[in-house]
């Protein structure tokens, strides 16, 4: 197997982001979020409203994706999210609202979007070492990872931590808890976006037979880290 790759997967708000930089840092490893990869090309879409009407039209959106131009940044700093370039435009921000993110989940079930996408996760993977974090990264992208995490959590665990994020995000959005009908919201959105993730024919959301599972409901970043860094040692 290939120890300079290390895959990441699991649903949406389960805490993936947070260890996979942690663990980059730790090793010093490259991060690669490919949710990005997918949150830019959806908001390139929305912005050409191929994604007002359903069904979508599948062919112009590959046509739109093939020509977009999308760079992410790879060194794991501090615990924001990479930095997303869509055409030379700085999306960092933009790619980050639920609309954004169930945009995402949409056009990655269109087997032409992952094929564009997988190759530029794979010319990532071979330029070095790299922790690479997204749904499908440990079953198709780099299944010849050495070490492979699924990280998940509570459904609820997950949504009070997204809306923390959505409202830290928010410049003046008051309660940084979440409101509770915030977090109702986005426990909806996140379950829609887990069934989609899940039940799609192309690369779905599974657990890979030899991923290690780590279930970061109640535990906190230092503990899931460690659990993390000692499957590595046993592992690399
Ligand atoms: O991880 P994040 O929430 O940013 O991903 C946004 C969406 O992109 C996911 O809900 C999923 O539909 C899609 N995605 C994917 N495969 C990946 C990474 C993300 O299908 N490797």
């Amino acid at each position: 197997c290939r120890r300079e790759w290390i895959a990441v997967d699991g649903p949406a708000g389960a805490g993936k982001s947070t260890l996979a930089r942690a663990l980059a840092r730790a090793l010093g490893f490259r991060y690669v979020d490919t949710g990005a990869m997918y949150r830019a090309a959806a908001l390139a879409a929305l912005r050409a409203g191929l994604l007002a009407h359903e069904p979508i039209d599948a062919d112009a959106v590959v046509r739109l994706v093939k020509r977009l131009d999308i760079r992410i940044g790879t060194e794991p700093e501090g615990d924001r999210p990479a930095p997303v370039y869509l055409d030379g435009e700085d999306v960092s921000e933009a790619v980050r609202s639920l609309e954004v993110g169930q945009a995402a989940s949409a056009i990655a079930r269109l087997a032409g979007v992952r094929r564009i996408l997988a190759g530029l996760q794979r010319r990532l993977a071979e330029a070095g070492p790299c922790v690479m974090e997204g749904r499908d990264i440990g079953t198709v992208i780099l299944p010849e990872a050495c070490v492979k995490l699924y990280v998940t959590a509570s459904l609820e665990e997950r949504a009070r931590r997204r809306a923390r994020e959505l409202a830290a995000d928010v410049p003046g959005a008051g309660d940084p808890g979440g409101s509770e009908a915030g977090v109702e919201a986005v426990m909806r959105e996140l379950a829609r976006r887990d069934r989609q993730d899940s039940s799609r024919e192309t690369a779905p959301l599974m657990v890979a037979p030899d991923a290690v599972t780590l279930d970061t409901t109640g535990q906190d970043l230092a503990s899931v880290l460690q659990r993390a860094l000692a499957i590595c040692r046993e592992r690399l």
